[in-house]
């Protein structure tokens, strides 16, 4: 079985008597160790898909496998456990933690894992030593992502979803990020879920999932993905 395996999945809003289906029945599967990215114009269901997979959201129907287990069959307390052990979430708009630091925010998650890494290192790692004491309302939209994205990686999780992670940086900081989160998967041996609309990345990724209207328009593996540092956009 594969580490990810997503089988007939839908999530369907229902708002009156009409229904969105923001995922119409999909099948994918993800491998550990890989970096995938999920591709798709606004509103094709990418966060939607990442969601489910960080057990943030139910499915309507369908089955959603990660590491052998049936995330559509956990009760909320094990939905719970599940994300506080196993999934770092990088949010599209950050959700830090306004009355705590920089800092503070990311040494929260790690103090969830029994195997974190170490916050003041992650925050060097995203360029943002100087500002450990410094509040989300204090920092630019990029550097709240930044944060966002060590608080994520905090808690050493062995998959990590990531919902438009350079969506708010500049080219050059967006490409650091990216290297970054390539190395979570290439050298760590995490699963990396990424959303972007960025296709220019696919050549990095092992496996790229293309979203259209809920559906599945694309699955393709790369064998020998290029090095995330040889992207240029
Ligand atoms: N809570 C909700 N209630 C009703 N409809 C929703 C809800 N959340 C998402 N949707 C709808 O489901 C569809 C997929 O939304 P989703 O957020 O997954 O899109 P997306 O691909 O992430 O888009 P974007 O690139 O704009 O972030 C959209 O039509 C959206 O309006
Ligand atoms: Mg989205």
């Amino acid at each position: 079985m594969s580490y990810i395996e997503a089988r007939e999945l839908s999530r369907i809003y229902t708002a009156g008597d009409s229904q969105i289906r923001a995922l119409d029945s999909v099948d994918f599967t993800i491998e550990d160790s890989e970096l995938t990215i999920i591709l798709g114009p606004s509103g094709s269901g990418k966060s939607t898909t990442l969601n489910l997979l960080g057990g943030i959201d139910s499915a309507t129907s369908g089955s959603l496998y990660v590491d052998g287990q049936d995330l559509c069959g956990l009760s909320e307390k094990g939905l719970t456990s599940y994300r506080r052990t196993q999934v770092g979430f990088v949010f599209q708009f950050y959700n830090l933690i306004p009355n705590l630091t920089a800092l503070e925010n990311i040494e929260l998650t790690a103090g969830l894992s029994s195997n974190p890494l170490s916050p003041q290192q992650l925050l060097e790692s995203v360029g943002l030593k100087a500002r450990a004491k410094n509040f989300p309302a204090e920092l630019s939209g990029g550097e709240q992502q930044r944060v966002s994205i060590a608080r994520a990686l905090a808690k050493n999780p062995r998959l990590l979803l990531c919902d438009e992670p350079t969506g708010a940086l500049d080219s050059e900081t967006g490409k650091k990020v990216l290297i970054l989160l390539a190395s979570m998967a290439r050298v760590e041996h995490k699963a990396v879920v990424i959303v972007t609309h960025n296709a220019a990345i696919a050549p990095a990724a092992d496996r790229v999932i293309r979203l259209r209207d809920g559906h599945i328009v694309g699955i393709e593996t790369n064998a020998n993905p290029v090095e995330m540092e040889s992207i240029t956009w």
